[in-house]
């Protein structure tokens, strides 16, 4: 459904997108992860054919970026900073005025606004303006509006930033709904979590870069993974520390900033092997911190990761 080929940027002397090449099978979910700036909304924009590449080539649904922008748009769905929804309108109107523009006629228009707004659960405010929504139901009727026309594929460029915690699961479902009747998404998000529920495949962005990319799955075996930090004493050697970790087993990585080494490990009992790995060279933690991964996560041992071709690790 998508296919992307060594795609770049460049604005001015900021180069946005260094060759990426993407792709996504129909009805799959694609997520472009990455902190912004990343270039996630770039990518999108020259998918959506919004924006022409400085080189590369794309096509979405078997149309070219670059030659046939229109007919992409007619097929696209795409909710994000271009979203077409007015504020000055109730969401029914806002949604019957899509149908019509995507002509369908007065009744058709009414049926297709109808069922949109039960099945993003907008019926009790469709008669209120929506620019008095609060930002999950704004966000809830920016994603309806983008499905009027029933798109092949939809675009969500960051659907879930600022929610809270309830409306995004709610948002997650409803995008899992669309995926589970074949409908292809690219979401983009700075959350490793959203991507790890809802992608098929992940690819993460820093700079411009693919710096990663497979299933949520691989992508976690190899960075994802839950972490203990370990911040020691002034008078406890780190290198000590990290030879002992390495010797029971274990994947220490000293961060370059403060010091601390973080550890991945997969369950949380293993927190005890570290403890253990510590204490046979005689070293306390100060400190012991559990996490569950983030997109930070992912940077920080992608960064001190050898890439797969380079041999040994080089940490
Ligand atoms: N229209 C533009 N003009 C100049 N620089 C831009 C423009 N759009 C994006 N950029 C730059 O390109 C980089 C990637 O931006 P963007 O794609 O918006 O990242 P993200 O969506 O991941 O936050 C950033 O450094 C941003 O400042
Ligand atoms: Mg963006």
């Amino acid at each position: 459904m998508i296919e992307a080929h060594d795609l770049s940027k460049v604005f001015g002397t900021v180069r946005a997108l260094d060759s990426v090449t993407v792709s996504a099978r129909r009805g799959t979910v694609l997520a472009l992860l990455g902190h912004n700036g990343a270039g996630k909304t770039t990518l999108v924009n020259i998918l959506t054919a919004s924006l022409p590449p400085t080189s590369g080539r794309a096509t979405v649904a078997g149309l070219d970026v670059v030659r046939q922008p229109r007919e992409i748009r007619q097929r696209i769905g795409l909710t994000g900073q271009f979203a077409s929804v007015d504020g000055r309108l109730s969401a029914r109107d806002n949604l019957v005025l899509l149908a019509r523009l995507l002509g369908a006629d007065r009744r058709a228009a009414h049926a297709r606004a109808d069922e949109l707004l039960e099945l993003f659960a907008l019926r009790e405010v469709a008669t209120r303006r929506a620019g008095t929504y609060s930002g999950g139901l704004r966000r809830r009727l920016d994603l309806a509006a983008s499905l009027v026309g029933r798109p092949e594929v939809i675009f969500l460029d960051e659907p879930t930033t600022g929610l809270d915690p309830s409306s995004r699961l709610g948002l997650w479902e409803i995008v899992e709904g669309l995926v589970a009747e074949g409908t292809t998404v690219v979401l983009t998000t700075q959350y490793l979590e959203e991507a790890d529920r809802l992608a098929d495949s992940i690819v993460v962005l820093a700079a411009g870069s693919v710096i990663a990319g497979g299933t949520a799955a691989e992508l976690k075996a190899r960075v994802g993974r839950r972490t203990v930090t370990v911040a020691l004493d002034d008078t406890d050697d780190p290198r000590a520390a990290v030879a002992a970790l390495r010797r029971s087993g274990l994947e220490p990585v000293t961060s370059p900033a403060d010091g601390t080494i973080t550890v991945p490990i997969d369950a949380s009992r293993e927190m005890a092997r570290v403890v253990r790995a510590l204490d046979h060279v005689g070293i306390e933690a100060a400190e012991l911190a559990f996490a569950e991964p983030s997109l930070d996560d992912v940077y920080l041992n992608l960064a001190a990761q050898p890439t797969p071709s380079s041999g040994g690790p080089v940490r």
